[in-house]
């Protein structure tokens, strides 16, 4: 199965070298950020189950593909967790992440259909591309921002995967027999996606990592502050050449020219928004 060119053995939890860990280097925003990634990593299972869902007709290299996917998305997951917990020994990941599941449940993992809330597969592999893009920008963001050894080391692993995950979707999308989408639909599909991440998961999963139990009845859960407070890591870490990569992926998947005209104006107009909301954060 040509998917499977994209994709080889990964790494593991013991493979990271924890021992070089050093607290004196731990930014306390940057701590929260990843405590936040970590819950939103960790809960990947629920989105397998989906995507098998939607590609239940496909090949079954496919659907192990995805699984395996998984797979890492959640060890992503573990590797954050556990340098949370090392970097603040008050923080679990195991309590962080029971009380995430139990207030977020987004609305297409609960339905048993096996339509894509994009309207058809090349279309959800469309939406993953994005996603991938954003995450493997977003460590390679972290991985160059941060000077504690040990968590520069796991982000840059991270975002090697991210980059091998999106390779992998970008070919699955491509050996889908369905119409080819018009451009202007994958670029809606693109850009919908995007605009998804202002959404819940992200400012909920900051709210449950960096809210103890303890104060929730005195910090209430409010997406718009906890929205703006995860934002506010990811708006200063990016330096331009991640927005040039993520621009340059996201176009890819959509079928532009990488180098284009599109993606030039697309750098552009995302590196402005982000200097702007950086500046309010
Ligand atoms: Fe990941
Ligand atoms: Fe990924």
């Amino acid at each position: 199965m040509a998917v499977a060119t994209v994709y080889h053995q990964g790494w593991t939890l013991d493979e990271i070298s924890w021992r070089m860990f050093d607290a004196s280097s731990v930014d306390p925003t940057m701590l929260a950020a990843i405590k936040a990634a970590a819950l939103v990593e960790y809960n990947a299972p629920d989105y397998v189950t989906y995507l098998k869902r939607v590609f239940s007709d496909s090949p079954p290299e496919t659907l192990t593909w995805i699984e395996r996917w998984g797979t890492e998305e959640s060890q992503h997951g573990k590797a954050l967790g556990r340098w949370a917990e090392m970097a603040d020994p008050s923080f679990k990941l195991d309590e962080a992440f029971a009380r995430f599941r139990k207030g977020y449940k987004p609305a297409h993992f609960g339905e048993a259909g096996t339509e894509s809330v994009r309207g058809s597969k090349r279309g959800e592999m469309i939406a993953r591309c994005v996603v991938e893009s954003g995450t493997s920008s977003y460590y390679a963001a972290i991985r160059d921002a941060t000077d504690e050894p040990v968590l520069k080391e796991v982000a840059g692993r991270i975002s090697s995967d991210e980059y091998r995950h999106y390779k992998l979707f970008y070919e699955v999308l491509q050996n889908q027999n369905e119409p080819e989408l018009s451009f202007l639909k994958r670029l809606w599909v693109a850009v919908g996606r995007v605009n998804e991440s202002n959404d819940d998961e992200l400012a909920y999963a900051y709210y449950c990592a960096n809210v103890p139990v303890t104060e929730e009845i005195a910090k209430p859960y409010n997406r718009k502050l906890y929205s703006r407070l995860a934002a506010r890591t990811g708006m200063t870490i990016y330096r331009r050449r991640h927005i040039r990569k993520l621009v340059q992926m996201v176009a890819k998947a959509v079928g532009a020219d990488p180098h284009g005209r599109l993606a030039d104006w697309g750098e552009v107009i995302l590196w402005y928004l982000m200097q702007r909301k950086a500046a309010a954060a």
